[in-house]
């Protein structure tokens, strides 16, 4: 289980997954955005943030009307770039209060390691040498520029993630528990 999934289970926060949800729009039958958001993946591009920013919109909103409890959300991997900030402030602005970010930091050697090592069995189209190389170029010149922006904000909370999921856990937890 990701730090993501152990943090969301341990605390009462519902884990929405950006790149879950738009790999489940590929495949969901009928989809108008299937091969769209199948090239981008495979390209390491970050998807128009309309088609995002709905998905997570959606789910939230489906999540809350099961239960009303469950306003807390852990938003994994979004806003990756520009695009995905200013369509966030768009649709949730009066939606949604960011308490802040949870940045995994950990060396692009040690990422690529991981992602080849998942893509044994992922099944994943990205976890392949040129994709990573790709959605490393993007994380350095989209996402980094995004991280930067929150830290401006105070609002980067960092975690050292190039140790074992048990000790990356551990002070997710420590964040959580302080600030959650
Ligand atoms: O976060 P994850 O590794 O699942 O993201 C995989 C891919 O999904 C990204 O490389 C990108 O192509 C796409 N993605 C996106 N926008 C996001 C999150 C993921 O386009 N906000
Ligand atoms: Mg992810």
């Amino acid at each position: 289980m990701s730090s993501g999934d152990r943090a969301a289970q341990n605390y009462s926060y519902t884990h929405l997954s950006a790149g879950d949800l738009l790999r489940a729009e590929r495949a969901r039958e009928g989809s108008e955005f299937g091969q769209l958001i199948d090239n981008y993946i495979k390209q390491g591009r970050i998807v128009p943030v309309a088609i995002t920013i709905n998905l997570l919109r959606k789910a939230m909103e489906e999540t809350m009307q099961k239960d009303d409890k469950k306003f807390r959300f852990l938003i994994d991997g979004f806003p990756r770039n520009e695009d995905n900030l200013t369509g966030w402030n768009t649709v949730m602005v009066d939606k949604a209060d960011v308490k802040f970010v949870l940045f995994f930091d950990c060396s692009n050697e040690v990422c690529i390691d991981r992602c080849l090592e998942r893509g044994k069995s992922s099944g994943r189209t990205d976890d392949n040498r040129e994709s990573l190389e790709k959605r490393i170029q993007t994380y350095l010149q989209s996402t980094r520029p995004i991280i930067e922006l929150y830290e401006k904000h105070g609002k980067v909370r960092t975690v050292d993630a190039s140790r074992s999921v048990d000790k990356v856990f551990a002070d997710v937890k420590a964040v959580l528990d302080k600030e959650g």
